[in-house]
């Protein structure tokens, strides 16, 4: 079990598909569960859509069911957590799920980016709503102009791509998420990445780190 966490816009979603592609990682990825219960207009998907749009925390009871049922699903895999848990009490809930089935965190690695490129890298992201693929129009663009490379559905930019909800969403990194720095501190198993370089060198040093703790 491995978990990924940073600031909005760092790559941990474009990291997270990589691993589950590349290295059998099975991903839970909070944000992407969470849109699709938006889009499908469920009984959840209308509770926490102002949530999103505004790029508050989606309240923790909900986060964490979704996260026990998924775990209890698979835990006989490698499970990757892309964006969960998001503050303190979601991180105890994980450890204590864990526990109960015998299992652990391996490693919790912190993606850094400035913020700067941060919210350069949110302007220019675009996402595929059918398949989840991420693109970016400077770093990663698709084939054909606005087209998913995969499904050939339209890409959209997310509701909270916007200047305002992306600082919102920064501060309630700082002030929600950050603290994790020191839970897994305490743990002994926290990594700090550098985001800045291309997808493929923070694959590998992402990879390289997983190897370390999980040989
Ligand atoms: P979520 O979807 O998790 O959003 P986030 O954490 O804000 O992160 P992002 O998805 O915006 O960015 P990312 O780090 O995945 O970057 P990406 O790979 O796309 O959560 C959304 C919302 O859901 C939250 O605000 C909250 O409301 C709710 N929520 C989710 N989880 C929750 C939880 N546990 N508890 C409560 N609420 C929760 O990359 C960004 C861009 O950069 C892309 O365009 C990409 O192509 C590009 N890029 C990536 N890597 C590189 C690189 N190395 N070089 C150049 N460009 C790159």
């Amino acid at each position: 079990m491995v978990l990924l966490f940073g600031p909005p816009g760092v790559g941990k979603g474009t990291q997270a598909d990589l691993l589950s592609k590349r290295d059998k990682f099975i991903k839970f990825s909070t944000g992407d569960m969470l849109r699709e219960e938006v889009a499908s207009k469920s009984d959840l998907g209308n509770e926490i859509v102002d949530y999103l749009n505004h790029g508050a925390l989606v309240p923790d009871n909900i986060i964490s069911a979704l996260a026990s049922q998924f775990i209890e699903k698979h835990k006989a895999d490698h499970i990757l957590f892309d964006g969960f848990p998001r503050n303190l009490n979601q991180a105890q809930t994980l450890t204590k799920d864990l526990k109960r089935l015998l299992l652990s965190l391996k490693v919790a690695i912190e993606m850094h980016l400035d913020e700067t490129e941060i919210i350069e890298r949110l302007r220019n992201r675009r996402y595929c709503p059918q398949c989840n693929k991420i693109y970016n129009y400077v770093t990663n663009p698709p084939r054909q102009e606005q087209v998913c490379d995969i499904c050939k559905t339209a890409l959209v930019k997310r509701n909270d791509d916007d200047e305002k909800v992306i600082r919102k969403r920064l501060d309630v990194y700082e002030k929600e998420t950050r603290p994790l720095v020191d839970y897994y501190k305490s743990h002994r198993i926290y990594e700090r990445v550098e985001a800045t370089d291309s997808q493929e060198e923070v694959f590998k040093k992402i990879s390289h780190i997983i190897n370390a703790h999980t040989d």
